[in-house]
């Protein structure tokens, strides 16, 4: 089953994702991530992108809608995970279109609930390996060696809009523009709710329970 998988940021969609890659084969296709590496990259996509992320906005809608429609230009048999896309109705609109298009489906909608009073905390605190880009947070799973991924040696970096006031911006893009999207899928019957608090482990089998 292919799944869209929203919430704030900070709810944990990132840490998720990389659970359904790992056990059951999903292929994860970030937005967040996309934009980050077009930005290393210094695409002319990602000079776009670099701007509106610094500042915690959301990137214009075009400009995500036709960098999703390219990936999914290649998307063969593999069930993927649409993570932080979409995250406005005009996204979720074209994704609907797109998807018919292309004789895709959608099968779910989970919508991770974690209170806004946790989400500061869960982002000033994350830290991304600059190498492999596996995710810690500096007292809820801290690597090993500060500093240091346990994966694979790579510097843990923080990323540069988990930042206070930038942080702020993002979850004030989120109340705006994504929380509307809830009603959006539950009117078409593919929204779930999971929730987002307690261990990791405990969130993930609620997520595929939900999946069922
Ligand atoms: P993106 O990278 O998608 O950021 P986001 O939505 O803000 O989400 P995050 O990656 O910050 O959080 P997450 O939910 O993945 O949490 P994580 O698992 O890492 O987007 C970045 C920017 O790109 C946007 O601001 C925008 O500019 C642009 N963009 C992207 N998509 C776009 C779109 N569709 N339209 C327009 N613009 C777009 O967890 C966070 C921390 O919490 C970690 O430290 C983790 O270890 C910890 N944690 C996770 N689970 C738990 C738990 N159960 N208990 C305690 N701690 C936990």
């Amino acid at each position: 089953m292919n799944i869209v998988l929203f919430g704030a940021p900070g709810a944990g969609k990132g840490t998720q994702s990389a659970l359904l890659v790992e056990r059951m084969r999903m292929k994860q296709i970030s937005t967040g991530d996309l934009f980050r590496a077009h930005v290393k990259g210094q695409t002319p996509l990602g000079v776009k992108a670099k701007s509106y992320m610094d500042a915690g906005q959301l990137v214009p809608d075009e400009i995500v809608i036709s960098m999703v429609e390219e990936v999914l230009e290649d998307q063969q048999d593999q069930n993927f995970i649409l993570d932080g896309f979409p995250r406005t109705v005009p996204q979720a609109e074209a994704l609907e279109s797109m998807l018919k298009r292309k004789g895709l489906q959608i099968g779910r909608a989970l919508f991770l609930e974690v209170p806004m009073s946790e989400l500061m905390g869960r982002l000033t605190g994350r830290r991304v390996c600059s190498s492999c880009g596996a995710t810690y947070h500096v007292t809820a799973k801290p690597p090993k060696a500060k500093g240091i991924c346990d994966l694979c040696g790579g510097i843990l970096e923080q990323r540069k809009d988990d930042h206070e006031e930038v942080i702020q911006s993002r979850l004030d893009a989120y109340t705006r523009s994504t929380a509307p999207l809830k009603s959006y899928f539950a009117d078409r019957g593919m929204l779930r709710e999971v929730q987002g608090m307690g261990e990791t482990e405990a969130v993930y089998a609620r997520l595929t329970q939900a999946m069922k």
